[in-house]
């Protein structure tokens, strides 16, 4: 026999000292939960694609790496490389000259330079053979020779926009050293500069820079840190034939291929220090970090640097340099991440459940959110403070440093998850419950939420990824079979969008 909740649970009420989402919470505890969660996943990074955070990585001795490259010879550095093959595949060819945006290719729109030898617009085109007999490049495979010290800048920070994907690095890393905006040709800039800061401010204490497009990639400094496995002549383009270039090709496999990896890196490729790590979230620093945007509905607001005086960055730099300095990427740290992967899968879908309004009654309601919260309670001894104590401590372990950045934030989301199933056994309106959880939702705006779920196995649940994807992609992310996976409609990253096409560029290269 169900005891009744919303009687029994209510009788310490009174001891709830905070509302769900209270200004005594540390700043931006849902960001930098969410940013932990998302590190190194191309799902939640995309989503959430101005990156706000910098952390130590580090790529295990062993681990394969490919460059894409009209040339054969070996690639000297710095350069960049992709962790999977499809991605370095797209810079096998050079990409053509000012391509109309209009044309509507499933490759790269624009293309971007990243893995490619040379910025867009190089004028040096030395050595660099003709279109026609570049056709087909080369695939360079290589191993790590040693464990690479990487930074990570998290989100989209290898999309080439003006969105504030690259808000982090340009401000904080590069220290508005770029000069004026110029893009994309700006790439080669960003790889020279980063290896000279490495040099002359860190004393060479890394190795490259770990960043996420549509998929991850690192700027290497020098090539002598890997170990080459392979140079393969990428197969062959079909001329004359509409879509039968491998390049447009690439296109078509680069997106699944780094949609596998939307939930993780996969293969402990990637090692994050969740322990010391650098945020423009911190409290401490009291950025304004939104500003006030018109917000047009749906559309989630992304936090912006470029409004910021560089003053007021400062701090933030200085902690940088200090992070690199006195940390290592591979000492001993706790994996945050698995801690709050822990919370989103068990509060993720249920929340998701309570606020649908499916429960029939209020009893009903109660009732599920009382399964929720009950191995917290003790009935003989109702104590609603220890009842939120055990329950958001519930996956970290005591010997877990909480007093860091990423365990006050994670402590602090559980803490608003549970406060919140608890008090709202105390209501004794339906309506009430369900704004409550939608208010935590609306807080907690965890990525789990816009997954499609249930895609075919020739399908994507397809999100703008840079250089691809629409508004509609980002505001309703669906399942779209892989071989139809450019949408219409406005372009995510801006530009126009792409004609409808003739031919569906089904290569059989
Ligand atoms: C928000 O989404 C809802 C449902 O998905 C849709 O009906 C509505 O038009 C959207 N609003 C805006 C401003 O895009
Ligand atoms: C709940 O437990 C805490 C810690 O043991 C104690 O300080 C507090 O007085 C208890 N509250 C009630 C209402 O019993
Ligand atoms: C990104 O920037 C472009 C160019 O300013 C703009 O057209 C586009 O709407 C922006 N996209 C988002 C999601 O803000």
């Amino acid at each position: 026999m169900p005891l009744s909740p919303s009687t029994l649970l209510c009788l310490t009420a009174s001891t709830f000292i905070t509302p769900t989402v209270s200004s005594s919470l540390p700043a931006n505890a849902n960001h930098i939960f969410n940013a932990i969660h998302s590190s190194m996943r191309q799902w939640g990074s995309s989503l959430n694609h101005n990156g706000m955070s910098f952390f130590l990585a580090t790529v295990p001795e062993g681990t394969q790496l490919y460059h894409g490259d009209w040339r054969s010879e070996p690639i000297q550095g710095p350069e960049w490389l992709a962790f999977e093959a499809e991605h370095a595949l797209v810079f096998t060819h050079p990409m053509p000259h000012h391509p109309p945006p209009e044309e509507g290719k499933p490759g790269p729109q624009p293309p971007p330079p990243s893995l490619q030898h040379e910025p867009q617009d190089s004028q040096q085109v030395i050595g660099r053979p003709d279109r026609s007999q570049a056709e087909d490049g080369f695939l360079h495979t290589f191993a790590a020779a040693k464990d690479l010290r990487l930074l990570y800048v998290d989100g989209m920070s290898a999309g080439k926009t003006d969105n504030g994907t690259m808000d982090s690095q340009d401000r904080i890393l590069f220290r508005d050293g770029l000069g004026e905006g110029e893009g994309m040709r700006d790439e080669q800039k960003r790889a020279e500069l980063f290896c000279q800061i490495v040099n002359d401010r860190w004393s060479g204490r890394l190795d490259g820079m770990l960043r996420m497009e549509a998929g991850f990639e690192i700027i290497l400094c020098d090539f002598s840190s890997l170990e080459v496995l392979q140079v393969a002549r990428v197969r062959p383009s079909k001329q004359g034939k509409p879509g039968g270039d491998i390049g447009m090709h690439a296109g078509q496999m680069w997106l699944p291929a780094v949609a596998s990896r939307y939930w993780k890196i996969g293969g402990d490729r990637v090692a994050l220090n969740y322990d010391h790590f650098v945020t423009a979230y911190d409290g401490a620093y009291e950025l304004d970090l939104f500003p006030d945007t018109e917000s047009d509905g749906n559309v989630t607001r992304h936090p912006r640097l470029e409004h910021i005086p560089s003053s007021e960055l400062e701090p933030l730099r200085q902690d940088l340099d200090a992070l690199i300095q006195t940390h290592e990427a591979s000492e001993s740290s706790t994996n945050w991440q698995a801690v709050a992967d822990m919370v989103v899968d068990r509060y993720g879908a249920r929340l998701h459940y309570l606020a649908s309004s499916q429960a029939s009654t209020l009893q009903q309601l109660q009732e599920e959110i009382e399964d929720i919260v009950t191995p917290f309670i003790d009935y003989d001894q109702r104590n609603t403070s220890l009842e939120v104590e055990r329950c958001s401590r519930q996956f970290v372990r005591r010997s877990m440093p909480v007093r860091t950045v990423a365990g006050d934030a994670v402590l602090s989301v559980s803490r608003s998850v549970c406060t919140t199933l608890l008090q709202a056994l105390c209501h004794t309106e339906y309506d009430s419950i369900v704004d409550q959880i939608q208010g935590l939702m609306e807080y907690l705006d965890w990525t789990t939420w816009k997954d499609c779920r249930g895609c075919g196995d020739h399908e994507i649940c397809l999100i703008p990824m840079w250089p691809m994807g629409t508004v509609e992609d980002y505001n309703h992310p669906q399942c779209r079979d892989i071989s139809q996976l450019d949408g219409h409609g406005p372009r995510y990253w801006g530009g126009r969008p792409p004609r409808p096409k003739p031919d569906p560029l089904h290569s059989d290269l």
